[in-house]
């Protein structure tokens, strides 16, 4: 590999900085949910730059967005690189748009050194990765790749029952191509690691191995709503004290199934949530993970077995749904070595890493060989209007990127 290959990574830092204006927090971060109106400003930001860097745009009907780069051989099919630039409530200015960024900056350091690659190159961002305005996550990646179909995909509903394809048609990104069904020669997606390793063991770059696996369930307890004065506690029928023990059973099964286990109660709606009414009704997520699917599903088993215990108890009714299962996912050799040699043609310290968080990545290795680039965060914090990470990492992340994807593009 010629070794002045590099991106410029002032360039790719002032274009996250002017991104994370869209969306921008009080506390620094960002909060640009999937298909709002922010979501769009940044959308139409990324495509401003790629078509000023000189690439076409196709955008398909899960409003997944692909900018291209010609090669030399355009019947060939595409290195791809891409994430998302949708964010959580109180996200931060990397998850995701990161790692769009970084192929926008692949593609405009080609362009600077006048490199032709023998495939076409795309960056793409995915629609809806995060999964907190519409579950599950990383849904449009998921109709890429066959894992859903387009019905489900456009179908899924907020909190208030606005579908996605109805909001993607609202912010003019339901676009024409077909999703998916159209060969990629090999995936790349750069991200913050999102979590404490690298930066306690000092290291740059993550060779990421794959990512654990995912159980998602929602749960809705009924009992019954009555005064909170007159009603003896011994004839309630109390859903959030039904919900309470779950939350703690659910912490419970994380701490015994250690090493890897995580298992959260993220969001929780009692109703009517006045504070003299017994809460009759309350809604709640469980998201479980782990490397073994084997443990995962054992962890799966307890949490039933915790609900089904607080409904006992509790004199409820209970409706309990697994709504999303994403197993563990083991990336391509090949791609993860290339990310490797990547790493080591730069002398950047690495660490094989596994991804405990969810990816686009998970389900484009389904349908193309994957590999992931982590760089460090601060704190190991994510998900978090202080999430952080250095420039110097950032540029780092996407020289190795680079690299993996010229490799790859390359090859007959
Ligand atoms: C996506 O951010 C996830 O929940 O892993
Ligand atoms: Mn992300
Ligand atoms: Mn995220």
């Amino acid at each position: 590999m010629a070794t002045n290959l590099k991106i410029n990574g002032e360039r790719l830092w002032d274009s996250l900085m002017e991104m994370a204006k869209i969306g921008a927090t009080e506390k620094g971060g960002v909060c640009r949910l999937a298909l709002t109106d922010l979501d769009r400003q940044a959308r139409d930001l990324f495509v401003e730059w790629c078509r000023e860097a000189g690439c076409s745009i196709r955008i398909d009907k899960m409003g997944n967005v692909f900018a291209r780069r010609p090669g030399k051989d355009n019947s060939l099919a595409p290195v791809m690189t891409g994430s998302h630039i949708d964010s959580q409530p109180t996200g931060g200015r990397f998850d995701g748009v990161y790692g769009v960024l970084c192929g926008l900056e692949v593609i405009r350091s080609l362009n600077d050194m006048k490199y032709e690659t023998l495939r076409p190159i795309e960056a793409a961002i995915w629609t809806n990765e995060e999964g907190s305005r519409f579950a599950p996550a990383m849904v449009a990646s998921g109709v890429f790749a066959g894992v859903f179909d387009l019905d489900y995909g456009l179908g899924r509903a907020d909190q208030d029952g606005k579908t996605m394809g109805e909001e993607l048609k609202r912010i003019g990104y339901y676009g024409d191509d077909e999703v998916g069904g159209r060969p990629v020669h090999a995936f790349f997606e750069a991200h913050i690691e999102q979590g404490p390793i690298l930066e306690a063991e000092k290291k740059t770059i993550g060779i990421v191995q794959g990512a654990q696996g995912q159980r998602w369930f929602e749960v809705v307890m009924t009992g019954q709503e009555a005064h909170a004065g007159p009603t003896p506690m011994k004839v309630r029928k109390d859903a959030l004290v039904g919900a309470a023990h779950v939350v703690g059973a659910i912490n419970k099964i994380g701490l015994e199934n250690q090493p890897f286990a995580c298992a959260t109660v993220g969001m929780i709606n009692s109703s009517p949530n006045s504070r003299n009414v017994i809460p009759g009704k309350v809604f709640f997520t469980i998201d479980l993970r782990h490397p073994d699917d084997k443990i995962l599903s054992k962890m799966a088993a307890e949490a039933k077995a915790a609900c089904d215990e607080a409904v006992a108890k509790n004199h409820l009714e209970m409706d309990f749904k697994e709504i999303w299962y994403s197993p563990p996912v083991k990336f391509d050799e090949s791609c993860v070595a290339a990310v490797k040699k990547g790493a080591e043609e730069l002398g950047l310290s690495n660490l094989n890493i596994i991804s405990g968080a969810g990816h686009d990545s998970c389900y484009m290795n389904r349908v193309a060989p994957t590999a992931m680039v982590f760089i460090p965060c601060e704190g190991g914090i994510s998900h978090n209007e202080i999430e952080n990470a250095t420039k110097e990492d950032c540029r780092d992340g996407c020289d190795v990127l680079l690299r993996a994807m010229v490799e790859r593009a390359n090859a007959a």
